[in-house]
């Protein structure tokens, strides 16, 4: 029963759990995930400076915790893991030193993890996880990509935004509508009083050039200028904002254009099963919506665990085990961190010549 420790520092959350698996059983030890919110909200936004400063402060008391509530010393581990890219470098760097490091004094084998491979695995966690093939909505802070997973783990990513990720959208729109960071769950909350269908806001798309449009990819910069020209109209003429009903009408867009492209991929594809990870999976609206809408054309949705749509080590972990589980890799202890790398190139992070 392989054990592995993991660290997740790529954006504001200090995280390390310890995973183990039998056969195809993942189970969580521990998962330790220190928040920066606080420290970032003033800002609205993250600050990446401040936020490497902060895992730096938050690390040892993090893992020693970790290892604490999994009941087991570093002697009982057997690899330890590491998101490594794409992220915010600074932040990356303090997770991957501390893992290296770790993995020189204990001498331990050492596994690189690319960031949105992790959120994959986050499905791990479930009773009967699906299997490839299938697609997967990845919808974070960061990232909104289409990503088919074929036979044998192929990775091909089959659409992504050209602008902002859909988690962006929600922070974005919620600082216009004085909501605290992230946006995400603070329009969640308000849009259970809103009216979804007030507001007719755009499902942007973008053309291919041939005067079409690309089918499965996305952009969600216009329709933040739409809700900030619609909040600049009505504040012209009134005095108060209907936040309410604008949230809940951006949640309801946000979720169809979501929806529906990934509905239309996966028919297009022939798969039968679309997966949804990352922090934005956490919406209740999409979380619905999509388990309705997929069921009429006999498509099986699984959805990342709830506690395990944001940020968070457990899913680093998983996706380590899963790696030495699929050809036994390992990661050169020269590998460093990189801002950026799509997700089709995760298999590099294994090379013996690391490709960063
Ligand atoms: O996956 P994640 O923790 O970090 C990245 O890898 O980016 O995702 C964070 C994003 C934020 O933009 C946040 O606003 C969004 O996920 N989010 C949500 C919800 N919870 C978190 N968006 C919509 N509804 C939510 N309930
Ligand atoms: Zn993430």
């Amino acid at each position: 029963m392989p054990k592995v420790l993991a660290i997740e520092t790529s954006c504001d959350e200090t995280s390390v759990s310890v995973v183990s698996n039998y056969q195809d059983v993942y189970k969580i030890n521990s998962n330790i995930v220190a928040s920066q919110i606080k420290d970032h909200s003033k800002w609205g936004g993250v600050v990446p400076e401040l936020a490497a400063r902060k895992h730096l402060e938050l690390i040892p008391n993090v893992l020693e915790k970790a290892l604490e509530s999994a009941s087991v010393d570093i002697n009982g581990i057997d690899l330890i893991a590491s998101t490594v890219a794409p992220g915010l470098v600074g932040c990356l760097r303090v997770g991957s030193i501390t893992a290296r490091a770790l993995c020189m004094l204990h001498s331990k084998p050492y596994l690189g993890v690319h960031h949105l491979e992790g959120h994959l695995a986050s499905v791990l966690f479930l009773k009967d996880y699906p299997r490839p093939p299938l697609l997967v909505l990845l919808v974070s802070g960061g990232h909104t990509e289409l990503i088919k997973l074929g036979e044998n783990n192929i990775i091909e990513r089959l659409g992504r935004s050209f602008d902002d990720a859909a988690g962006e959208a929600f922070d974005k729109v919620g600082r216009l509508l004085g909501l605290k960071y992230p946006g995400g769950p603070e329009i969640e909350r308000i849009a259970q009083n809103g009216d979804p269908l007030r507001f007719d806001l755009p499902k942007c798309r973008i053309s291919d050039g041939k005067g079409r449009f690309r089918k499965y990819d996305f952009s969600f910069s216009g329709l933040k200028t739409a809700v900030l020209r619609l909040t600049q109209k009505i504040n012209e003429t009134d005095d108060i904002l209907p936040i309410e009903d604008i949230a809940a009408s951006f949640e309801r867009v946000v979720a169809e254009v979501l929806v529906e492209r990934s509905i239309d991929c996966c028919v297009d594809h022939n798969l039968h099963n679309i997966v949804v990870v990352g922090g934005v999976a956490a919406n209740n609206t999409l979380r619905k919506m999509m388990i309705r809408e997929a069921s009429k054309k006999s498509i099986k949705v699984d959805l990342a665990p709830l506690s395990l749509c944001t940020d968070n080590a457990a899913m680093i972990g998983a996706a380590a085990l899963s790696r030495l589980n699929n050809g036994n890799y390992k990661s050169s202890l020269k590998l460093g961190v990189s801002a950026r790398l799509p997700i089709d190139l995760a298999s590099s992070l294994y090379d013996k010549n690391p490709p960063f």
